[in-house]
C-alpha cells in the first residue's frame, strides 16, 4: 500500500502528494515509492531463492539512474536493448556478467562495446551473428553468445507487445539453427553459452511461460546433442500488472517460477527479464488540472500532462487508472482526460466517471513507472518531466526537469 488515501488525500508512503505538488517547482512530474520498488524486487528474489538463477531487470522499462542503482544494490542484473542502455548499466555499476544485450538491430559499435565489457549477447539473425563475429575479431576477444529462438508461443497480449510468435521481427528462424551452430562452432572467438526467447509483455497466464520453457528445453537438448554445453536459459516475457484495478488474479513472480521449475534442466542458470512487473506500480504521474470544457456532447478535463510525457494510452489504447489526489465534490460527469498537445490522440484516459474538478486540482495517472517516462518525447516542445523518489517521509529529486535551455543546447552548431 505505498499509494493510499487518508482523509480524502492520496499519499505516497508517508507523504501527502498534494503537499509535494505544492512544494516542487514544476508540473507534471513522476513520483516513485522506494518501498514499492523494494517489495516488487523482493517478490522475484524470494521466488528464485535456492535456484541457480538471476533477474535481469529490463532497463527499457525505466532507465532512471538512481532507480537502476537501487536495483543493482538489491542484486539485480540488467537486460539491455541499446548501447546507451549498456553505458547506463555500467554507470549504475551492474556486473557485466549479469547483463544481457538483446536486439534485432544492434550496430557494430554497440556490439564492440558489449564484447569489450564481456556482456552476454543474444544472437538475433544471420547478419547479427556476422556483426558479433566482426566485433569479436576487431577486438580479438571472446564473445559469449546466446541464440534467440522464436518459440512461436502466443502470449495472448496486444500485438504491439507480442514478441515470440513466428511472424515476429525478433529471433532466428528456427529451421536455421544448424547453420547458426556451425557458424559458431567454426569461430574460435564465439562461445555459445545459452538460448534466449522473449514472449511478450503484459502476460497474464503462466501457461504461456510453461509452453515456452518446454520448447526451449527441447532446443537445449538438441544443442547439447551437437556437442555444445549451454549454461543459460534466458526466458524473457513480462508479467502483466493490474492496470485496470479489477482485482483480477495476475500471476505473481512465485507463480511464474513455480510453473516452470520442474522443467528446468540441471546445470542451467535461469535468467528472467522482468521490467514492468518490477517498476510499473512504483510510480504515479502527477498532473494539475488546467481546466474543464465541453463540446456539447463530450466533457473534457484538460491536464498539464499529455501524450508527450505518457504515451501508452495513445500508443496502445492502454488503460491506466486516473484519480484525484485531493477531495473533489463537483458534479459527476463522464470525462475524457486530455493533455494540451495538438493531436486528437492526446489523451490519458477516456470515458471516466469523475467529479468535476476546479482548476489546479491534482490528478494522477497510476502505474506510471514502466514505459511512461522512458517513452516520453519533446513533442510540441514539451520538456521531459522531473522525477521524485519517496522513501518514508523523505522526498528526493532523482531527475531534474528538462529545460528549454537543455533542449536548445543540441543546436549549438557553428
Ligand atoms: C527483450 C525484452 N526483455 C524484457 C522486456 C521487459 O518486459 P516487461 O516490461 O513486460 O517485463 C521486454 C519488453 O518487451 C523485451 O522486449
Amino acid at each position: 500500500m505505498s499509494f493510499h488515501y487518508k482523509n480524502g488525500y492520496l499519499y505516497c508512503e508517508d507523504l501527502r502528494i498534494k503537499d509535494i505538488q505544492q512544494q516542487v517547482p514544476s508540473s507534471p512530474f513522476y513520483l516513485y515509492s522506494l518501498a514499492q520498488l523494494e517489495a516488487n524486487y523482493a517478490a522475484y528474489s524470494h521466488a528464485l531463492e535456492g535456484m541457480d538463477a538471476f533477474v535481469g531487470y529490463a532497463i527499457k522499462a525505466n532507465n532512471n539512474l538512481t532507480l537502476l542503482k537501487r536495483l543493482r544494490e538489491m542484486g539485480s542484473g540488467a537486460v539491455l536493448v541499446s548501447g546507451n542502455e549498456l553505458q547506463i548499466a555500467l554507470a549504475a555499476g551492474f556486473d557485466a556478467r549479469q547483463t544481457i544485450f538483446n536486439g534485432n538491430g544492434k550496430t557494430l559499435d554497440e556490439l564492440r562495446l558489449a564484447v569489450e565489457h564481456n556482456v552476454l549477447i543474444n544472437v538475433d539473425s544471420e547478419f547479427d551473428l556476422a556483426h558479433i563475429q566482426q566485433a569479436a575479431a576487431q577486438l580479438d576477444k571472446l564473445a559469449d553468445v546466446l541464440i534467440r529462438i522464436n518459440p512461436d508461443v502466443d502470449a495472448e497480449v496486444h500485438p504491439y507487445v507480442s514478441t515470440g510468435i513466428k511472424n515476429s521481427k525478433f529471433g532466428i528462424r528456427n529451421e536455421r539453427l544448424d547453420w547458426f551452430l556451425a557458424e559458431i562452432r567454426n569461430d574460435a572467438r564465439l562461445n555459445l553459452v545459452g538460448v534466449h526467447c522473449h514472449l511478450g509483455s503484459t502476460i497474464k497466464k503462466v501457461r504461456v511461460f510453461r509452453d515456452a520453457t518446454e520448447r526451449m528445453v527441447e532446443f537445449i537438448r538438441a544443442i547439447h546433442a551437437e556437442g555444445f554445453r549451454l549454461r543459460y536459459l534466458n526466458l524473457g516475457g513480462g508479467l502483466g500488472i493490474d492496470y485496470e484495478r479489477t482485482g483480477e488474479d495476475i500471476p505473481t513472480p512465485r507463480a511464474l517460477v513455480d510453473s516452470i521449475n520442474d522443467l528446468l534442466p540441471e546445470d542451467i542458470t535461469l535468467i528472467i527479464e522482468p521490467g514492468r512487473s518490477i517498476i510499473g506500480d512504483t510510480a504515479v504521474f502527477v498532473n494539475s488540472v488546467t481546466g474543464v470544457k465541453t463540446n456539447g456532447s463530450k466533457h473534457f478535463i484538460v491536464t498539464d500532462g499529455s501524450m508527450a510525457e505518457l504515451i501508452r494510452p495513445s500508443l496502445y489504447d492502454a488503460y491506466q487508472h486516473i484519480q484525484f489526489i485531493e477531495p473533489v465534490i463537483g458534479k459527476v460527469e463522464t470525462y475524457d482526460i486530455v493533455g494540451p498537445v495538438c493531436e486528437s490522440a492526446d489523451f490519458l484516459g477516456k470515458a471516466r466517471e469523475l467529479p468535476t474538478p476546479d482548476e489546479g486540482v491534482g490528478l494522477v495517472v497510476c502505474d506510471a513507472g514502466a514505459y511512461c517516462h522512458a517513452m516520453s518525447s519533446n513533442y510540441n516542445l514539451k520538456m521531459q518531466p522531473p522525477e521524485y523518489l519517496v522513501d518514508g517521509d523523505k522526498l528526493t529529486c532523482i531527475r531534474r526537469a528538462e529545460t528549454l535551455e537543455d533542449y536548445l543546447r543540441v543546436f549549438d552548431i557553428p
